[in-house]
């Protein structure tokens, strides 16, 4: 496909802070130029050196008063869950009960699942997301439907479906034998085609049986490359019941583990009630954590402690757990997250969230070597971010002088209305009215 070259500032984060310190965690070009091709990032830099080499004729695509950065990528959302997000006054397992069960299953209908679907992809791609570890529900056609619409615009996106075979209504459970026939008839027809990945997803350890468990282990390493997608230690109410489940299990990470879930390509959601050994374990496997701020105080959940999960070298990225997360924007679960580590008398720098939402979540995922930064040879997944998207944005942004302070200021007031358009592969995929 034909070159296109984008003029703006460009910022995309190339190491965790953690690691090398916020000033070799990233890098900035006031005036850059990113050169695409192919759907790929064929340049980047500067842009009066590049503009110089630049092939006569090549379309340059002028973008002022904001930021080109890389795609945001959010690893755990529910797709299914759009239709209920705000849902009233519970904490989880009441949640799940009164409000989640029910919607889900709305998707025993192949076409409201095709309706949801693509509701749920225009808004990732509104807010700037252009790849996901999403959730189907327990139904195949959930996933159908997820993977269609998300190839039809030529995305990378992983997600699967729910395994639960028990403790959840009659209507919404499949079998350990139905669970894993459907997850390898959906593995058979998605895995690896065009820029998708399955995910094998149980639920949650109280919703499936030891035998469930064991056929989801087993599974998970029949293909190469498969993803495995739950969550952990979320609630507390939760954590004493799974260890009520599983005695015979020293705790909840301990339930994954003794069915062979943890591996490098294992995410789990939460993560908020784990002690050292827990922590030790996911660093060890190469196991991720997906922090979901907004979710995690809209069910009142706990404060996720990140500096903890750093220490021990897990991998971490963000998660904007919709319908529990209360919003699909990475820039406002930032926001969230930030005053979360407030409440627990730490800091969140502007340039480690820039790294959670791109990097982070491209290494949490193993994908970092397509997507995540602006590196030449990376799929040209980007955002186009505008500083002067509301006249409060556009007013503070006149006493933010430096990177670090517009960068801040951008994720604590953006949400949707800061993206301007959103490129998937080197395609705009959306563009703001
Ligand atoms: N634990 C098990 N299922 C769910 C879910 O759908 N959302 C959240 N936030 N936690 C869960
Ligand atoms: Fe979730």
């Amino acid at each position: 496909s034909a070159r296109k070259a984008y003029r703006a500032s460009i910022l995309h984060s190339i190491a965790d802070p953690a690691e090398v310190g916020i000033e070799a965690s990233y890098e900035y070009f006031d005036d850059g130029l990113l050169i695409v091709s192919d759907g790929q990032v064929e340049a980047l830099g500067e842009a009066e050196s590049l503009l110089a080499e630049l092939p006569a004729g090549t379309e340059v695509v002028e973008h002022a008063n904001g930021l080109l950065m890389p795609g945001f990528i959010d690893t755990h959302i529910h797709y299914p869950q759009t239709g209920m997000i705000a849902a009233y006054g519970e904490q989880l397992l009441d949640w799940l009960n009164n409000y989640t069960f029910p919607a889900e299953r709305e998707f025993e209908n192949p076409e409201h699942a095709a309706e949801v679907a693509d509701v749920f992809i225009r808004e990732l791609l509104r807010n700037g997301t252009t790849s996901a570890l999403v959730f189907g529900t327990v139904h195949k056609a959930s996933v159908d439907a997820f993977f269609s619409a998300a190839e039809q615009r030529n995305l990378r996106m992983i997600g699967g479906k729910v395994l639960m075979d028990r403790n959840a209504p009659d209507y919404l459970t499949d079998t350990a034998e139905s669970g894993y026939q459907d997850s390898r008839e959906l593995i058979e027809r998605w895995h690896g085609k065009g820029r998708l990945h399955y995910a094998v997803t149980p639920r949650f350890a109280p919703t499936s049986t030891d035998e469930q468990l064991a056929s989801a282990g087993q599974l998970l390493h029949e293909y190469d490359g498969l993803y495995m997608h739950t969550h952990l230690s979320e609630n507390r109410d939760e954590v004493e019941w799974v260890k009520s489940l599983f005695p015979q299990c020293s705790g909840y990470l301990d339930v994954y583990d003794h069915f062979n879930l943890l591996s490098e390509r294992s995410v789990f959601a939460h993560g908020i009630h784990l002690c050292d050994d827990e922590c030790q374990r996911l660093a060890q496997t190469g196991s991720a954590i997906a922090f979901c701020p907004t979710s995690n105080l809209f069910l009142g959940s706990g404060l996720f402690n990140l500096p903890k999960m750093e220490q021990h070298g897990v991998n971490v990225g963000l998660g904007t757990d919709v319908g529990a997360g209360t919003s699909f924007s990475i820039l406002q679960t930032l926001n969230e997250a930030y005053k979360v580590m407030q409440l627990q008398g730490a800091k969140l720098s502007p340039f480690k969230s820039l790294y959670l939402a791109t990097l982070g979540g491209a290494r949490a995922l193993r994908l970092d070597d397509r997507i995540g930064s602006l590196a030449p040879g990376n799929e040209a997944d980007f955002v186009l971010l505008d500083y002067h998207c509301t006249p409060l944005m556009q007013y503070r942004m006149q006493q933010a002088r430096t990177l670090d302070e517009r960068l801040f200021v951008l994720m604590t007031l953006g949400d949707d209305r800061a993206v301007r358009a959103t490129f998937a592969a080197g395609q705009c995929v959306h563009q703001r009215d």
